[in-house]
């Protein structure tokens, strides 16, 4: 995607996103290591140009940058702990996901053993590795990201969250959230109209562009939380978003009600401490002051 300068570097972890990155590198004519802690993940790789490591400490001492893109934090220190003065000195990129307070205690750990940290989050599927649409979230050492960027930016666009190492991951999850209340929603309305004997499929095709067309509402809604008035006009009521009738007509075609009943749990804490008349926004309250008055009054 960018001019890159032959950069070597180190890919662990040959998964479905792992393998990804290690080929977009290859593409992209970085001089590349790979390993894998199962054996025979790397055929096409090496087949392609990459360079295979029998051992962790062959992989690590290969190349000044490190990317690691595991199945999660256990398994990086699993992975890392044993290999931590050989990567001494060099900068550790670490794409696996995590939570904000393993990004930080995985960075504490990195400052121990004298490496240079940065995390990333990863906002993509595998097939999207390589082109702009993937997006990258980073935080941690500003100084690798800005070394790394020819590196970083043969995978897609590369943004930088600051010097708090958790903060990528604080984004990575907060974006996913939104993305499996939304399938799960989904999958909600997918059960519905399968009582009918409607396809997923079908039902997908007639769902998606309303669901995109909602995603612009996404602008109006957070200004009215981050102007903290719920009580500003041409908003949809918390009264008129009740979805007892929804709840009613899920459970009268024999559904499962748990991923409505969640929203209308939400609507109604605000309802029931008279927030009726207010902008729907209002659930936002709630879900970031879980206890206590704050969520409602
Ligand atoms: N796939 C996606 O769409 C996607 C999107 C965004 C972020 N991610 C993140 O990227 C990371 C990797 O995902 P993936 O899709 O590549 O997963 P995957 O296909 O399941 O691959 C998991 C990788 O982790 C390795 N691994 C697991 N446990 C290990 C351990 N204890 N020690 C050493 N290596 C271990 C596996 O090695 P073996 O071959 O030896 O099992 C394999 O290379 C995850 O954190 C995931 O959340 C993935």
């Amino acid at each position: 995607m960018s001019s890159n300068d032959g950069t070597a570097v180190t890919v662990l972890g040959l998964g479905d996103m792992g393998g990804a990155l290690a080929a977009a590198l290859v593409d992209a004519g970085h001089r590349t290591t790979v390993w894998n802690r199962t054996p025979g993940r790397d055929a096409a790789l090496v087949a392609a140009g990459a360079s295979s490591a029998p051992t962790i400490r062959e992989a690590v001492t290969a190349s000044p940058v490190v990317i690691a893109c595991l199945l999660d934090h256990a398994s990086v220190h699993e992975t890392l702990d044993p290999v931590a003065t050989d990567l001494e000195g060099r900068a550790l990129v670490n794409l696996t996901t995590t939570r904000p307070s393993h990004s930080r205690e995985l960075a504490g750990w990195a400052a121990d053993a004298g490496v240079d940290y940065l995390d990333g989050g990863i906002m993509a599927v595998p097939p999207m590795i390589g082109t702009s649409s993937a997006s990258i979230l980073y935080s941690g050492s500003e100084t690798v990201f800005r070394t790394s960027r020819p590196i970083l930016d043969a995978w897609g666009t590369s943004t930088y969250f600051g010097e708090d190492a958790g903060l990528a991951s604080l984004y990575d999850l907060a974006i996913l959230s939104g993305m499996y209340v939304m399938f799960a929603g989904f999958f909600h309305g997918a059960a519905m109209v399968a009582t009918e004997g409607v396809s997923a499929g079908e039902f997908a095709a007639w769902a998606t562009p309303f669901l995109a067309a909602m995603t612009g509402e996404l602008e109006g809604l957070a200004k009215v939380v981050d102007g903290g008035d719920y009580t500003v006009p041409g908003q949809q009521s918390l009264e008129f978003s009740d979805l007892d009738d929804l709840l009613r007509a899920s459970a009268e075609q024999g559904v499962g009600t748990e991923a409505v009943a969640m929203v209308q749990g939400l609507i109604r804490r605000q309802i029931d401490a008279g927030h009726g008349d207010e902008a729907f926004a209002r659930i936002y309250e709630g879900i970031r002051h879980p206890t206590g008055d704050r969520g409602t009054a």
